[in-house]
């Protein structure tokens, strides 16, 4: 008699509980799509569907901004070999193909989602080697610590786990570009050129750059550091 008490309990429980459930599936069928309207777990102020719209319009800007960084330094590396600084014009060369890599990468992830990418607007300015360094630095510096990590935030909240790897491999790579960049501006200020590395090793998937010799594997990816491309002529 007692367990069949227990047992009338536990069933009008979750008679209870299923009804709270249809009442609240309700509620929400007045939002356009109750998942997508729901706020994201991550702490981010943009609901789901908010966060999804907004990781293909970062992915399109990452995506314009990558293609350009890839132009871009492969004239600042032009550039630099004109003026005789044959290190930096490698380094140059390096980062012009990782950011080839983070572009390509954008550019798959928004077509996996069925977004047809656009060539993006290509504008390049070619100053000095030393300002040039410095233009890269900024760009750089911007992309690690502002543009990557908001976007990351978003692609996040958006549960986009293509987004997510594509996003996060830029990001890793901006940080060691910018450290290369500071080293290559403070050797050419200093009149040092001979102390910089005269081969660079760039990631094909993720574009990252390591000085001197490559991994065994790449401490982002995993890849094999016998896939590694070296950069180590004009
Ligand atoms: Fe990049
Ligand atoms: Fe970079």
């Amino acid at each position: 008699m007692k367990k069949q008490t227990i047992l009338w309990s536990l069933l009008l429980t979750a008679g209870f509980f299923l009804n709270a459930c249809k009442d609240t599936g309700e509620n929400k069928s007045e939002m356009k799509t109750p998942v997508d309207a729901a706020r994201t777990p991550s702490g981010s102020s943009l609901t789901v569907a908010e966060a999804k719209t907004k990781t293909i319009a970062d992915l399109q800007e990452a995506f314009s901004g990558e293609s350009n960084a890839t132009a871009r330094y492969a004239a600042f590396s032009k550039k630099a070999a004109e003026e005789g600084y044959k290190e930096i014009a490698l380094l140059f060369k390096a980062a012009s193909l990782a950011e080839k890599v983070h572009a390509g990468n954008h550019k798959a992830v928004l077509e996996e989602m069925g977004i047809a990418v656009t060539p993006a607007k290509i504008e390049v300015k070619v100053l000095s080697t030393k300002e040039n360094l410095e233009f890269a630095i900024k760009g750089e510096t911007y992309e690690a610590t502002t543009m990557y990590p908001n976007f990351l935030k978003d692609a996040d909240a958006a549960g986009n786990q293509l987004a997510l790897i594509s996003l996060n491999y830029a990001y890793k790579t901006e940080k060691k570009h910018k450290a290369f960049y500071e080293q290559a501006l403070a050797a050419l200020t200093a009149n040092k050129l001979s102390s910089l590395p005269s081969v660079y090793f760039v990631c094909p998937t993720c574009g990252n750059t390591y000085e001197t010799a490559a991994p065994k594997r790449c401490g982002i990816s995993m890849t094999s550091g016998e896939k590694f491309i070296k950069i180590n002529t004009l």
